[in-house]
């Protein structure tokens, strides 16, 4: 590495000035990560007071966050609520809501996958578009390259995600050492588009855009359309929104 000399002794000066906080080693991460995890306000947690899957509604907490929750036994859980403001037209923001469960694994090289189970789905609510609200399955499988838990000696346990493209997401803080979710299975049916080859061409053309934009999404979540510019402003929102 080529640091100055004034440059390492302030890199040095931030890492020795707060002794507050530890990192946990790997194997002591991997075994506090199990329970659950909420940032900023704590508004947003996983569970029944977020999500009735059942029926696809969301019970709207105070403020916006994300929550995520892990068990022992290789389960997870995923609650946020967001807000994306647009630059071009500030006066439409667009609110999310997501939610989804399934399984996932830490992988040798210290990422977390998570593969849903099928059931999640999340809520747009845009004032300025044609379709100002609507509900849509959301079920892809999300990479976080690394994890990162502190012990800060004030505030607890905190942990920190970094999504597929290195994007930090708002750090959590541990709520609870027990998971609090939803139950660990199918909690509605969703139906698979399977019939594509008996559906007439204009419809095969809408679901080739979705295919499209799924594609686009792994790894993220999306809202709407516009997969690649809402992604980049999730990034910003969660680290400037939630901390
Ligand atoms: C969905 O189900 C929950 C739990 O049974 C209920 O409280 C809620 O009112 C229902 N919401 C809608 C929109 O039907
Ligand atoms: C959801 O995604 C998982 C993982 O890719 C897949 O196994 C499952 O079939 C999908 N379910 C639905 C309903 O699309
Ligand atoms: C770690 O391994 C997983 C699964 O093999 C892979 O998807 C991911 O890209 C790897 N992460 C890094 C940072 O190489
Ligand atoms: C899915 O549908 C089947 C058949 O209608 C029903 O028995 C089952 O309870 C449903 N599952 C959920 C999670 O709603
Ligand atoms: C912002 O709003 C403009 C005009 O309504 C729209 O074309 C654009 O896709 C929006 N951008 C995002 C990131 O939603």
């Amino acid at each position: 590495m080529m640091f100055s000399k004034p440059l390492l002794a302030l890199v040095l000066a931030a890492t020795t000035a707060a002794p507050a906080l530890a990192q946990l080693p790997g194997s002591q991460a991997a075994t506090q990560l199990v329970g659950t995890w909420s940032s900023g306000s704590q508004a947003v947690k996983t569970g029944a007071g977020f999500a009735n899957p059942a029926n696809e509604s969301f019970i709207y907490p105070a403020t916006t966050g994300i929550s995520y929750s892990f068990t022992t036994d290789g389960f997870y859980e995923i609650a946020r609520y967001r807000f994306v403001s647009n630059g071009t037209t500030p006066q439409c923001v667009t609110g999310v809501m997501n939610w989804a469960h399934g399984h996932y694994k830490i992988e040798t090289n210290g990422s977390i996958v998570m593969v849903p189970l099928g059931d999640g789905y999340q809520q747009i609510q845009d004032p300025c578009a044609a379709q100002s609200d609507f509900i849509e399955n959301y079920n892809y499988t999300e990479t976080y390259v690394m994890y990162q838990i502190f012990l800060d000696s004030v505030t607890g346990y905190k942990l920190h995600l970094f999504q597929f493209d290195g994007t930090p997401l708002a750090p959590q803080f541990q709520i609870s050492t027990s998971p609090n979710m939803l139950p660990t299975q199918l909690l509605r049916n969703v139906t698979l588009p399977t019939t594509v080859v008996a559906r007439r061409a204009l419809e095969l053309d809408n679901i080739e855009e979705r295919a499209a934009e799924s594609n686009g999404a792994v790894g993220g979540w999306s809202v709407g359309g516009s997969v690649g510019a809402a992604m980049t402003l999730f990034g910003l929102g969660l680290a400037t929104l939630a901390m």
